[in-house]
């Protein structure tokens, strides 16, 4: 039998449906046809199915997050409308204009993104600190940031992706503490742990408000009603970059978000 010497990739999918590198197979004269079509179907879903999760990472992690807040916003235009109040009025239009303006930018930077991600223009500490200035402004919610040079210096030698990743996750980690905690402050922090088998990136976000009982799995229900991605998509994120999350909450006890990513070094 030929050997056409042909080794493509047998693409296989995940638990998580991401693509999976599988074994090369050898194609052969009579294997050829079959194989090859199969091999390139099943490379061409596994890519597809990647993508279209990436895609949906981003929408969830931006554009869905900027339109939450353009609602909390027209919901003050309305209560000033009733109450006549003119003055809450023209600062709420006004803060539309400029949360809209916001929410083009974003979508502007993330179709950009998708077309070619480039690498972050600030470190990571700089873009967490931006991002906690923004929530204390947009909701007023106190935002401390504790980013140590160590993890600063461990987020930029994962690379730029895995950098957007996580301060992607730590978004949605802030995001869902405005909208579901009614918590009083919020701490985001990132350090490099020793110990164990080796050094660990450690990123948390952590809020002091009502927590929820049970450690978020994705509901069905509410994920076929459109809502309840943020926790697989921080999933998703975290593992992308290596790591593992963690989700600690308990009903009146906030919530803790645990990203750990062993990192290369002394003893591994
Ligand atoms: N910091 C938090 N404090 C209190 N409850 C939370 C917190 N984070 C998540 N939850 C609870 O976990 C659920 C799932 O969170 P998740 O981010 O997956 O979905 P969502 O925020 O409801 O919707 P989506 O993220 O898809 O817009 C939330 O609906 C909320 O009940
Ligand atoms: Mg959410």
């Amino acid at each position: 039998m030929a050997d056409l010497g042909i080794v493509p990739v047998q693409p296989t999918l995940g638990p998580d449906g991401d693509a999976r590198p599988g074994e090369a197979v050898p194609v052969t004269a009579t294997t050829a046809v079959p194989v090859a079509a199969t091999t390139v179907q099943r490379a061409a879903e596994a890519a597809a199915t990647a993508e279209r999760r990436r895609i949906a990472r981003e929408l969830h992690d931006s554009v869905s997050q900027a339109l939450f807040v353009l609602h909390r916003r027209a919901e003050v235009v309305e209560r000033a409308l009733d109450a006549g109040d003119e003055t809450t009025l023209r600062a709420a239009a006004a803060g539309l204009r400029e949360v809209s303006q916001q929410a083009i930018d974003e979508l502007r930077a993330v179709l950009g993104d998708l077309r070619s991600a480039e690498a972050p223009a600030q470190g990571f500490g700089a873009a967490l600190s931006a991002l906690a200035r923004w929530v204390r402004d947009t909701h007023e919610l106190p935002v401390l940031v504790e980013v140590g040079a160590d993890a600063d210096a461990a987020v930029a030698g994962l690379g730029p992706e895995a950098a957007r990743h996580l301060q992607r996750l730590v978004g949605e980690a802030l995001h869902n503490t405005v909208k579901h905690a009614r918590a009083s402050g919020v701490l985001v922090h990132a350090a490099v742990e020793h110990g164990g088998p080796g050094r660990c990136l450690v990123v948390g976000v952590s809020d002091d408000g009502c927590g929820f009982p049970e450690p978020a799995r994705p509901d069905p229900a509410e994920t076929a009603a459109g809502r309840g991605h943020g926790q697989q998509t921080m999933r998703e994120r975290a593992r992308l970059c290596g790591g593992h999350l963690a989700v600690d909450s308990a009903a009146g006890e906030g919530t803790r978000v645990v990203v750990r990513i062993p990192l290369p070094g002394e003893g591994r």
